[in-house]
């Protein structure tokens, strides 16, 4: 018989197939937008099914009018807020997002506790613990909880590194794997204890533990490897959804939640091993990883150049790459950095971008820049194109970049960057570094390429300065 709830359950259907095809359309930049239209149509469905199926099932007009409110109220912060974020503030607002999934799996978790296991007193309990359905449902109850809290604690330390509210050097306790490690084999043993014997008290304490784990997890890694971070909490987010949807009894969640999880963790994946990173080692709160100082040394002199000493090296330069890193984007220089190119390339000077994979604060994040600037794609090319050519290049313009150029991953092993794959700028004839100051980068590790006998600083915001050159040349 055709009912309310099957109607909702054919909706829940056709919500998961588009959010199938909106991951299917976002692996591309030809189909990205229509990929977000597939998952604002798939949501938008799902939430109406859920709102039908609420009110099929005889809900008090209070709880309606909660359901109805917050939706609402949701909705319009959500709006707002990306319609206000710049870009480089993406990656902390999904970080905040990806907490409060966290969030509402412990919450939901904590709600199926008091509502079954807390509730349950003789027969009830002895039925459904003859049929091994107390022992699933508490174990749902306390997975759910346990990744929940990981989750949200984890994001909101990744949300405060990525938006320098706290300082990126990752957290050094002594014995912190054995830490890691530990908590984990109790987690382990308290998830059997809570099965055969559910009570308050041991959730009460897998939620802290949890809470301690996913702050100490995120705290431990470093700055550079914050990209991997972010996308490896964001699967963690679709594992800790797909757990209350085990709660909750809905298809719809489980589904979303394990395309979540499971997308997030490839991407996270790729990210490694784009980056030279131990997947294991980053999902484990830098397992295995012991940085050392790396900062303190001392490099000698920096030699400082004037944009018109730019423009003289450009004028008579064959060939250029720019590298285009965060300050780029902050600078908001694109566009003079466009017409810097034009007007090179019209003098008859090759001009190419090279491009690294966690440049800026996204991925992707100086290539839509650049093409936001109409600069064409044929020239912009990444990392493993244009690393060899550097030694045939006349200049190098490194444009707000820092650690994506750092020649201490390559041959400091005590540096905490050590391993990541660089561009090799330093093999250029002549690097120019576009910066205002000596400031170190992201991972908050100072770079010996500013001190190289090749190298030259050109200071002050970087717009600015590409003006600058333009005017002279
Ligand atoms: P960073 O290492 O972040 O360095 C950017 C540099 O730009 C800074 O040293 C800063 O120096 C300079 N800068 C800032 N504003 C400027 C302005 N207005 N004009 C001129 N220069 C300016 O940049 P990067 O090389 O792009 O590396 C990215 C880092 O972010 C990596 O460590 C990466 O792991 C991390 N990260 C990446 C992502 C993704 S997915 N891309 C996400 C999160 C974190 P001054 O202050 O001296 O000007």
């Amino acid at each position: 018989m055709f009912t309310v709830a099957t109607a909702a359950q054919s909706a829940y259907i056709v919500a998961a197939l588009l959010f199938i095809l909106a991951l299917a359309g976002l692996s591309k930049h030809e189909t990205a937008k229509a990929g977000n239209t597939f998952g604002i149509a798939g949501m938008a469905v799902a939430l109406a099914a859920t709102v039908v199926l609420a009110v099929d099932s005889d809900i008090e007009p209070l709880g309606l009018g909660l359901l109805v409110g917050a939706t609402a109220i949701g909705a319009a912060i959500g709006l707002w807020r990306a319609r206000v974020v710049e870009m480089t503030g993406m990656p902390e607002l999904i970080a905040l997002l990806h907490s409060f999934v966290g969030l509402a799996a412990v919450l939901v978790g904590w709600n199926g506790f008091l509502h079954v296991e807390n509730h349950l007193q003789g027969d009830a309990a002895v039925e459904l613990r003859a049929a091994d359905l107390l022992g699933i449902h508490s174990a749902e109850v306390f997975i759910g909880v346990f990744i929940g809290a990981v989750t949200f604690t984890g994001s909101v330390v990744a949300f405060l590194k990525l938006s320098a509210r706290i300082r990126s050097n990752p957290l050094m306790l002594p014995g912190k794997n054995i830490l890691n490690l530990g908590a984990l084999a109790v987690f382990v043993a308290l998830t059997v204890w809570f099965v055969v014997e559910p009570q308050l008290w041991l959730l009460i304490v897998v939620t802290a533990l949890a809470l301690l784990l996913g702050w100490h997890l995120v705290a431990s890694i470093g700055g550079g490897d914050m990209p991997v971070v972010v996308s490896m909490l964001n699967s963690y987010s679709g594992w800790a959804a797909a757990a209350s949807g085990f709660l909750l009894e809905n298809d719809l969640l489980i589904i979303t939640g394990a395309l979540v999880g499971s997308s997030g963790a490839y991407l996270s994946y790729i990210m490694c091993k784009a980056m030279n990173r131990s997947f294991i080692s980053v999902i484990a709160g830098g397992f295995g990883i012991e940085a050392g100082p790396g900062s303190d040394k001392d490099y000698g002199e920096h030699r400082e150049i004037t944009a018109e000493g730019v423009a003289e090296l450009l004028s008579g330069a064959d060939s250029v790459v720019i590298t285009p890193g965060y300050g780029m984007a902050v600078a908001q220089a694109q566009y003079g950095v466009a017409e810097l190119t034009r007007k090179l390339r019209d003098k008859g000077v090759d001009v190419r971008f090279g491009i690294h994979p966690v440049a800026g604060r996204l991925p992707g994040h100086m290539n839509v820049l650049l093409a936001e600037a109409k600069v064409p794609y044929d020239i912009v090319l990444e990392m493993d194109e244009i690393n060899d050519d550097f030694a045939n290049t006349t200049v190098v313009l490194v444009i707000g970049a820092n650690d994506t150029v750092n020649p201490a991953a390559a041959d400091d092993q005590d540096s905490p960057l050590s391993g990541m794959p660089v561009l090799t700028v330093w093999e250029a004839d002549n690097v120019v570094v576009f910066k205002r100051s000596m400031a170190s980068g992201y991972a908050g590790v100072q770079n010996p390429l500013f001190f190289r006998d090749n190298s030259a600083m050109l200071f002050g915001d970087a717009k600015d300065r590409v003006e600058d050159i333009l005017q002279a040349l």
